[in-house]
């Protein structure tokens, strides 16, 4: 009951520094100047002072994740190969840092000391072995478990009780990440059993990544900051349009609430998977992208194609994501299938996107008070997918033709 008040208390607390925030953030003056969100040093932040100040996730954390493509089926074989491949496909030099097991790496019961048991079958080395050795590559590991007594497979046990001794776990092990899901729990709210493990990982003497795995169920956004380093908005994602769309839109409403040190998760990518078209694939990876979503590869990357490369490769894109303003961009203009997507970068300029829901090809404008630019600015814009300045520059508006399923992505530059 002690516990209770104080945690009502601590989050009444951030509720009323949210607000704080959030005042300068819907101050436009403040958004065109940059003023107020530049300050991305999180010791030096005094909105930070409570926070879970692990000093990670300044900008969205990207790396691979093995749930999408593997499911229960990962082993350390696939774990290994995957780090190769991130380092000789060139991704790593991108930023694709994070190796991250998901569920099932584990034996059903604990050992006689309460401690987790790497399953023998599929990881018969170990994983501080394997945390060695995704080391050595120059990356960073990440493992799963869970805030209840079994994880989503019911394969593997989950963390609830268990917390402090497993978060020492990982830290021995060399850990960098820890995914907590929210499956078979004991019915208590995930604001009561995700900020234990929190706790945990702040006494386990590493700087954990804390990803927390609530499904949005209790509007994580407004609590996630002060808990973890990103949190998911959304459930699970499926590998195709309806699913990919619909995650976009749940965690846009959340935009304001994502800044570095803490990011809105719309859930992992499956560009690569196959249920998507190419066009549909780059939808995807832009609207993560410019939302400042973890980019967490979901496919098999031992033998990734040269179109998924293409897009998962694409550095300018990626640098909208990275970009250290750290501002999630918004839906700002609806108009039924067609819609404008953009948010603040800093030195300025303004990342855009423009994205065609319907099923027939549509011309839709971009206007500059719909997106933060000047009135009278005389704008250069870069086309991200087509890696080119375009040669007109642009006044008040900027239209493009866009095809069904497809969508165009830019940084505008005001230049006058
Ligand atoms: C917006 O920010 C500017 C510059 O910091 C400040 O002068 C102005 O009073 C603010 N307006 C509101 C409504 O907060
Ligand atoms: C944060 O600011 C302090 C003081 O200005 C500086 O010493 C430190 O290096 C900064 N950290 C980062 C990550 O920029
Ligand atoms: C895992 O392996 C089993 C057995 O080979 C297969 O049926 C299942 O589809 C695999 N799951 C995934 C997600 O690949
Ligand atoms: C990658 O290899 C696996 C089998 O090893 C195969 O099932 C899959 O279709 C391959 N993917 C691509 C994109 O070639
Ligand atoms: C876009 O702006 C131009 C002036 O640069 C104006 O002539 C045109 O009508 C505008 N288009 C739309 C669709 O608003």
């Amino acid at each position: 009951m002690m516990m209770n008040s104080r945690w009502v208390t601590w989050l009444l607390m951030l509720l009323v520094l949210l607000i704080m925030v959030d005042h300068g953030r819907c101050n436009n003056t403040n958004k065109l100047h940059g003023v107020g969100h530049g300050n991305n040093n999180v010791t030096h932040n005094p909105y930070r002072r409570f926070l879970l100040s692990n000093g990670l996730a300044l900008t969205p954390p990207m790396g691979w994740n093995s749930w999408n493509h593997f499911g229960c089926n990962v082993t350390e074989k696939i774990v290994k190969e995957t780090a190769d491949a991130l380092v000789s496909t060139g991704l790593s030099k991108l930023g694709y840092k994070y190796v991250n097991i998901d569920d099932c790496w584990a034996e059903l019961t604990r050992d006689t000391k309460g401690n987790f048991v790497p399953k023998k079958t599929t990881f018969p080395s170990g994983i501080k072995a394997l945390a060695d050795y995704v080391h050595s590559k120059g990356l960073k590991i990440g493992i799963y478990s869970d805030a209840g007594y079994y994880t989503c497979s019911k394969k593997m046990p989950g963390s609830l009780g268990h917390e402090e001794r497993d978060a020492k776990t990982f830290a021995s092990w060399g850990i960098d990440y820890l995914k907590y899901d929210n499956c078979n729990n004991d019915g208590s709210k995930p604001t009561i059993r995700y900020p234990v493990m929190t706790r945990a990982l702040m006494k386990s003497g590493r700087p954990i990544f804390f990803s927390l795995c609530e499904w949005g169920d209790m509007h994580p956004a407004k609590w996630g900051y002060q808990v973890g380093n990103s949190w998911r908005t959304t459930n699970d994602i499926s590998d195709n349009w309806e699913s990919m769309v619909s995650r976009a839109d749940m965690n846009e409403i959340y935009a304001d609430l994502a800044k570095p040190g803490g990011w809105n998760d719309p859930d992992m990518l499956e560009v690569g998977n196959g249920g998507m078209s190419k066009k549909e694939y780059i939808v995807h990876f832009s609207i993560w992208a410019i939302s400042k979503a973890p980019l967490l590869i979901g496919c098999n990357l031992r033998n990734v194609t040269k179109e998924t490369m293409e897009i998962i490769g694409n550095g300018e894109v990626i640098a909208v994501n990275q970009d250290p303003l750290g501002i999630q961009a918004k839906k700002v203009r609806m108009e039924g299938d067609w819609e404008v997507w953009s948010g603040p970068l800093t030195n300025y300029m303004v990342a855009l996107l423009l994205v065609n829901r319907g099923s027939v090809r549509a011309s839709i404008t971009a206007h500059w008070d719909d997106i933060g630019i000047p009135a009278n600015s005389i704008v250069e814009a870069r086309d991200l997918w087509e890696h080119k300045n375009l040669k007109q520059k642009f006044v008040q508006n900027l239209t493009a033709t866009i095809g069904s399923h497809a969508s165009k992505m830019y940084v505008l530059k005001p230049i006058g």
